[in-house]
């Protein structure tokens, strides 16, 4: 079996290189090796490594920065995933995609059903969705699974951003009224490989980690979990501020609590309580260092 990866520079593409089941040949490669949104080189690259699974794990993800470049978003999200769906489909070729809980509004109090209604309320959120609705048009058999709130210990996320603002401000206001779930990037990782070795799972997942948080209770827990391991000396006080006070340009659901019931009862794997997730993050960061 041949898996290529694409967006090796990201979180979840490391992920997925550092959690390779044995008996897989994997390909993994960056934005330079393969843009997506080069149709040609989609094609090419394709026909030359002849993968027989595809995981796309390239993506737009700069939330904010959509807001005012909405083309590049719509660009990768859209157009390359389009281009990579059609390819697949030329080739024969199995392909499991990422989606985001950002397509959907945050108006609900329990958790997102896969078959709720989409309404994205930002560009970044609405562009995924595109690209979703791209794959499912050409590609029916394809897998997409949404996750929320990824970190990893390679590139950048809220852990290590709070970790970096922890060592060096006094004090912190986080915002407690956005909920949803931290997932850390290697357990989507083990979720994905799960599914790569059952062929005839396909159609729309899906996974975070267990539990729910607020961005407060995320940024505590990351505090109070960073001290006991010695990553950082002193805890600063840390408020609950509203998202008022916060303002970002893009706009960001309320409620992002996906219910990963299909995903757990198609993989045979259950979801981890997110705190647990976030320590064994902070042990692979610690190695790192
Ligand atoms: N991060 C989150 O909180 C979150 C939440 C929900 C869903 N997701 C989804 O989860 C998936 C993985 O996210 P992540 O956190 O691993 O993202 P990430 O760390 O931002 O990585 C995205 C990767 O995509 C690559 N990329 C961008 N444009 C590309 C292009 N035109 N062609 C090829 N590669 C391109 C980037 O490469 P360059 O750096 O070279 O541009 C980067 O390596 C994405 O589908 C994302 O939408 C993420």
């Amino acid at each position: 079996m041949k898996v290529l990866i694409t967006g090796k520079g990201g979180q979840l593409a490391w992920e997925l290189t550092q959690n390779l089941p044995s008996g897989f040949e994997c390909v993994s490669l960056n934005s330079q090796d393969l843009d997506i949104t080069n149709q040609e080189l989609v094609s090419n690259v394709l026909a030359q490594h002849k993968p027989n699974i595809v995981i796309n794990a390239a993506a737009y993800t700069a939330v904010d920065k959509a807001e005012t470049d909405q083309d590049k978003a719509y660009s990768v999200n859209h157009d390359g995933v389009r281009f990579l769906a059609l390819a697949c489909k030329q080739n024969n070729i199995r392909l499991l995609h990422v989606s985001t809980d950002f397509v959907f509004d945050g108006n609900k109090t329990t958790p997102y059903q896969v078959c709720d209604k989409t309404n994205p309320i930002n560009v970044y959120g609405a562009s995924k969705l595109a690209g979703d609705i791209a794959i499912m048009n050409s590609l029916p058999h394809a897998l997409i699974v949404r996750t929320a709130w990824v970190y990893s210990a390679h590139g950048n996320n809220f852990v290590k951003t709070m970790l970096r603002l922890m060592a060096e401000k006094p004090s912190l206001g986080i915002v407690y009224d956005q909920v949803g779930t931290p997932t850390w990037a290697a357990g989507l990782a083990k979720w994905l490989w799960e599914v790569v070795q059952k062929p005839h799972v396909s159609g729309l997942f899906h996974w975070t980690d267990a539990g729910v948080a607020s961005w407060y209770d995320f940024a505590v827990a990351i505090q109070e979990l960073a001290i006991e391991k010695g990553m950082l000396e002193t805890a600063i006080p840390i408020s609950a501020i509203p998202a008022s006070q916060y303002p970002t340009p893009a706009k960001r659901p309320n409620f992002s609590v996906i219910d990963k019931q299909s995903a757990e009862s198609v993989s045979g794997l259950q979801t981890v309580h997110w705190r647990e997730q976030l320590s064994s993050m902070l042990d692979n960061l610690k190695d790192q260092h």
